[in-house]
């Protein structure tokens, strides 16, 4: 068996959003409040994956960073860092793009999403995008992945890479990962359009709350969100078919840690003139601190260089004997 450990990562392009912190950030909280080792990492060679300038790459890692912190990461507890600095990672991914198959990699619809229609002009490191994921979490010997809907596809080629690396070598070395994808909000939708997932690069900012609003923002965001003409219904099942509303009780079922059902419970036969300024409360009573804290971290970027550089060093010491291994398997 494996012993426990968690690794997720974020992508350092700026707009962290509500559905990174529901999906991702504040689950992580909740991890390494249960005693579990974490190892969470800034993902900038995922991000340069598309043209990134660099001084906004730069101040975009260090406002991520204060992000893990503000929404309840310790970085005593938890290893925070940023992926370029431990190089085991690009190391491993090479192995893994030796490992994985062109027709695996074909197949995922992230990268069809995000080269769209000319795919011929987009970057080969779009393309291994999921091979060095792979890497990301092998080269810890992760067992969970807490993360987003969004991402299940990306963790199934992980446990396929695994399989198939320890079937070639005749080896038990990398374990099966869990996806953990949980709560009432795996997939957060834009507030413009309830069929599409909010999202850091949506062109129109009132699609998503963006972690560094303000309350004022905050609520005129909700306020302001598509929905449609009916009051709430008396059960969960009433639903169906109405995308945005499902959203907003999704939302505040994970914010204030009840289940959709329950949320629904309280607040049946509301219209949304009544349920969005509690939903506005709700929301600026969690975020807005999260928003004050970051900017405050943000004020000391010499301290957030020292946390990751600290975080770097203790990743390093787990992944270096665990690629050491992969090369000795690998006869190399
Ligand atoms: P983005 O998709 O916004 O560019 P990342 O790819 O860096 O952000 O994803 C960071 C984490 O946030 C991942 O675990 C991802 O699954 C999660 N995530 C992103 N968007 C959403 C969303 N709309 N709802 C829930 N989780 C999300
Ligand atoms: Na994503």
């Amino acid at each position: 068996g494996f012993t426990p450990r968690v690794f997720s990562g974020i992508q350092p392009t700026g707009n962290l959003h509500l559905g990174n912190y529901l999906g991702a950030l504040k689950r992580f909280a909740d991890a390494q409040n249960k005693g579990i080792e974490s190892i969470y990492c800034m993902v900038d060679l995922h991000a340069i994956t598309v043209w990134q300038d660099p001084a906004d790459l730069a101040r975009a890692t260090r406002e991520l960073c204060a992000g893990f912190i503000a929404a309840g990461v310790d970085p005593e507890k938890s290893i925070l860092f940023n992926q370029s600095q431990v190089p085991e990672h690009t190391q491993m991914a090479w192995i893994f793009n030796c490992v994985a198959r062109m027709g695996w990699m074909q197949r995922m619809t992230q990268f069809k999403d995000k080269a769209g229609k000319n795919a011929q002009n987009a970057s080969l490191g779009l393309f291994a995008y999921p091979a060095l994921m792979a890497a990301d979490i092998l080269v810890y010997h992760a067992t969970h992945v807490p993360v987003g809907e969004d991402q299940k596809q990306h963790l199934e080629l992980t446990r396929d890479i695994a399989i198939k690396f320890n079937h070639d070598y005749g080896v038990d070395f990398f374990p099966i990962t869990e996806p953990v994808i949980e709560g009432a909000a795996t997939r957060v939708m834009s507030f413009r359009d309830g069929t599409k997932k909010m999202s850091k690069s949506d062109p129109s900012d009132m699609s998503r709350i963006n972690l560094t609003d303000d309350a004022d923002a905050i609520a005129k965001k909700i306020r302001k969100a598509k929905t449609d003409p009916e009051p709430l219904p008396d059960s969960i099942e009433g639903l169906e078919d109405r995308p945005e509303a499902r959203n907003l009780v999704n939302i505040y079922a994970a914010l204030a840690d009840l289940t959709p059902e329950q949320v629904i419970a309280e607040h049946a036969g509301q219209q949304f003139g009544t349920f969005k300024p509690s939903l506005a409360d709700l929301a600026v009573a969690k975020l807005a601190p999260i928003s004050t804290e970051m900017s405050r971290l943000m004020q000391d970027q010499g301290e957030i260089d020292n946390i990751l550089r600290r975080g770097s060093d203790r990743a390093r010491n787990i992944a270096t004997p665990i690629l050491q291994k992969t090369y000795d398997i690998a006869g190399m």
